[in-house]
């Protein structure tokens, strides 16, 4: 069967990664891009380093607020999609991309699998809650990463077939994570030692566009205890130079600013870190899979296992609350919670089983 793959930015080439090459085994894949993030080092570096195989339609959709950007991809995947007559689309994550894409198909009254289905954080002041809770209900096949995951869709009476298949991203973790320490020079070039430093990222909107709030996690970075390498993604730089901040952070000593990095130095760079400082959902999880402590900069996550594990404690922006999350021991138990590097086989297998049964009632 054809399927059509929609993704745009960072976090949805690397799931793809775990998934597209499978899927192509025994369907027709094709690859629409958004175009929700277009910097290199954004997009094009995921499917030069993780093979994802090239896009084969491109949207351009570029950046917007939530509302403009997911009402531009809309509008253009309509023509695609009439054009490319797919059996069924598959979307990932919470993103506008995401709920653009399962929203253009449904209309088209097209089959939807969403992968990552059913994550919850219950704070709909971010974006990718409603995001979610969207897509999931304008959904035929809903692939869940976790039980949790499971339950709050039980909870919400969603209408399409649920399944539980692991986490696609910790396929890609697990996959990479010695071909990163192989051909990553990230450490050498940053002149950074195992254990001797943070990781930190930082992106969500709640953080970095409230001004009051920058600062606040400007003065937090300012307080820490070790050195800290900080890839700054394009909002946040954005941000920062507005606020003027950008140079009070360069100007810290214990501070390495950097450009987002490739998929293979950040992992090596996590994998090596002390702990990991975050507001993103994939570095949680990518976190808690590399076996490094986690600070959440947010009151809330979707990945709650990894907090109910001892792994990963919510501090919201507050710097003495984070100061003490670091001096945590991490707990001695490391249980599996994300499918252990299957999950891309479960989602082929759960898709190969749905569309045969399409196929059969057409
Ligand atoms: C988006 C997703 C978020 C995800 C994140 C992954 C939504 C609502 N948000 O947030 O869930 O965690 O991607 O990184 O879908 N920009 C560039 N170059 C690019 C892309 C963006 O400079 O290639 C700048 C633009 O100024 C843009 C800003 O970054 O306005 C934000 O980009 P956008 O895609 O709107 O949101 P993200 O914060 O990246
Ligand atoms: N990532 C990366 N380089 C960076 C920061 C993150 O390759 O400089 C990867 C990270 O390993 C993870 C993904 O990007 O796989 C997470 O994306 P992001 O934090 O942008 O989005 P979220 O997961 O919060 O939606």
């Amino acid at each position: 069967m054809r399927i059509v793959t929609i993704v745009g930015n960072r976090p949805q080439f690397v799931k793809a990664a775990a998934v597209s090459h499978k899927l192509r085994r025994e369907h027709e894949e094709l690859i629409v891009h958004t175009g929700q993030h277009y910097d290199d080092e954004l997009s094009r570096v995921f499917f030069d380093e993780l093979g994802v195989p090239a896009p084969d339609r491109q949207l351009g959709a570029g950046s917007g607020t939530n509302t403009e950007q997911t009402a531009r991809i809309l509008a253009a995947l309509e023509p695609v999609l009439s054009e490319l007559e797919p059996g069924l689309a598959l979307v990932y994550g919470d993103t506008n991309s995401t709920l653009a894409g399962a929203l253009a198909t449904a209309q088209a009254g097209i089959p939807v699998a969403h992968v990552e289905a059913g994550m919850r954080s219950f704070d709909r002041t971010m974006p990718e809650e409603l995001n979610r809770v969207l897509t999931d209900h304008a959904s035929d096949l809903l692939l869940c990463s976790t039980e949790t995951a499971l339950r709050n869709l039980d909870r919400e009476a969603a209408r399409g077939e649920v399944h539980l298949v692991g986490d696609v991203m910790a396929d890609v973790s697990l996959a990479f994570r010695d071909i990163a320490e192989e051909r990553s020079p990230i450490l050498e070039v940053r002149g950074l030692g195992p254990s001797e430093y943070f990781v930190l990222t930082a992106h969500r909107p709640g953080n970095v566009d409230v001004p009051e709030r920058l600062e606040r996690l400007v003065e937090m970075i300012e307080a820490l205890p070790a050195r800290v390498a900080f890839p700054v993604h394009p909002r946040t730089e954005a941000r920062l130079e507005q606020a003027g901040l950008f140079d009070r952070l360069e100007a810290a000593p214990h501070v390495e600013l950097t450009p987002p990095l490739g998929y293979l130095d950040f992992l090596k760079l996590a994998r090596h870190a002390r702990a990991i400082l975050t507001d993103s959902g994939g570095v949680q999880k990518e976190a808690y899979l590399l076996g490094v402590p986690c600070v959440t900069l947010r009151e809330s996550t979707e990945w709650v296992e990894t907090v109910a594990a001892g792994w990963n404690v919510l501090v919201d922006l507050d710097r003495d609350a984070v100061l003490a999350a670091l001096q945590r021991r991490p707990p001695a138990e490391h249980p599996e919670l994300y499918g252990g590097g299957h999950a891309a086989d479960r989602v082929c297998e759960v898709v190969g089983a749905y569309t045969a049964r399409l196929c059969r009632s057409s």
